[in-house]
């Protein structure tokens, strides 16, 4: 059950929502990702797919786009990349009729990225191969909730008990959707942490924590994820202004000062250096940034052979 989003099914396949996983689901996937990080090359037990992978990248993206790409080449599989400028999306096809294309044509699985709340699940009803969401608009970013739970068992072996807070722009935020269904299910406290104009629509989370004061939870948490400000999503004048966003809720090294010496800080990428976060923190040794990128290849490989592997 998720609360707040009209979700419609999900073939057994497919990766849509992170409200269709319970927390072993979510720990063998982080388990098989670990073993595809320890084979030196390749993948976990010469692990080799074949098929085509479509990639639908209706929005900007660097590290998923890229992070799949790999992914996919480590597991034996060729990968097509369509956008919204250059394939015929830009003369109006319907995303799902172009969608259907790519399965005609024999892809095997299609990895989406776009926008629109509800669109991906459609689109997974209408195909008969894999459909795993890349990001979708600020609904969710399953793929993103799994690697960032993998970077904090990475640390601690076990989210369970920790105290994790989501700092930012919550309300435009499709990664703090799915972080925190992914840490919640798998027993951490989550506190969603926004000033007004940021925090949640009502009815898009439960079972976490809501408060606007960073400063006086910050020392109670065990890590913080920083979220990026979304000024491509925001409606004119919801907004805080900059620099009060910056005096209240930026991670900089003074307000560093008051955390825990063992706080992990955590931020999806792209970061906006000086906005959300400075350039010492992102840096610093705090920082896990450059672990969560290097943490995403290695769980999407097993996102993707989850998707495609042969099963008895
Ligand atoms: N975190 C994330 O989704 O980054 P990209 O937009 O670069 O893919």
């Amino acid at each position: 059950m998720h609360d707040g989003f009209e979700l419609t099914s999900q073939k057994e396949r497919d990766l849509i929502t992170l409200a269709h996983l319970d927390s072993a689901a979510m720990l063998q996937l982080v388990e098989r990702a670990c073993e595809h990080r320890r084979a030196t090359s390749g993948s976990a037990d010469g692990v080799k797919l074949s098929g085509f992978i479509g990639q639908i990248f209706l929005e900007p993206s660097t590290r998923t786009r890229i992070s799949f790409s790999i992914a996919a080449k480590r597991l034996g599989l060729d990968v097509f990349d369509i956008d919204g400028e250059t394939s015929s999306l830009a003369k109006g096809e319907a995303l799902i009729d172009g969608a259907r294309t790519l399965v005609a044509q024999g892809i095997s699985a299609l990895v989406i990225r776009q926008g629109l709340e509800g669109i991906t699940s459609r689109i997974a009803s209408a195909v008969e191969v894999p459909v795993i969401n890349a990001g979708e608009g600020a609904t969710s970013h399953p793929t993103q909730g799994l690697l960032d739970l993998m970077t904090l068992i990475d640390e601690w072996g076990d989210v369970g008990g920790k105290r994790i807070g989501i700092v930012g722009d919550i309300r435009h935020s499709r990664v703090a959707r799915s972080d925190a269904e992914a840490f919640g299910a798998c027993g951490a406290e989550v506190v969603l942490i926004a000033p007004q104009g940021y925090s949640p629509t009502p009815g898009t989370f439960a079972g976490v924590e809501f408060s606007d004061d960073f400063d006086g939870l910050l020392p109670t948490l065990d890590a913080v994820v920083m979220l990026r400000v979304q000024r491509e999503r925001q409606e004119k004048g919801e907004a805080p202004a900059v620099d009060d966003y910056v005096a209240g809720y930026q991670l900089n090294a003074q307000r560093l000062s008051s955390a825990r010496s063992d706080l992990k800080v955590l931020h999806p990428g792209p970061m906006n250096r000086g906005v959300e976060i400075t350039d010492e923190v992102a840096d610093g040794a705090s920082s896990r940034v450059l672990h969560q990128v290097a943490n995403g290849v290695h769980l999407r490989m097993a996102v993707l052979e989850q998707a495609l592997m042969d099963r008895p």
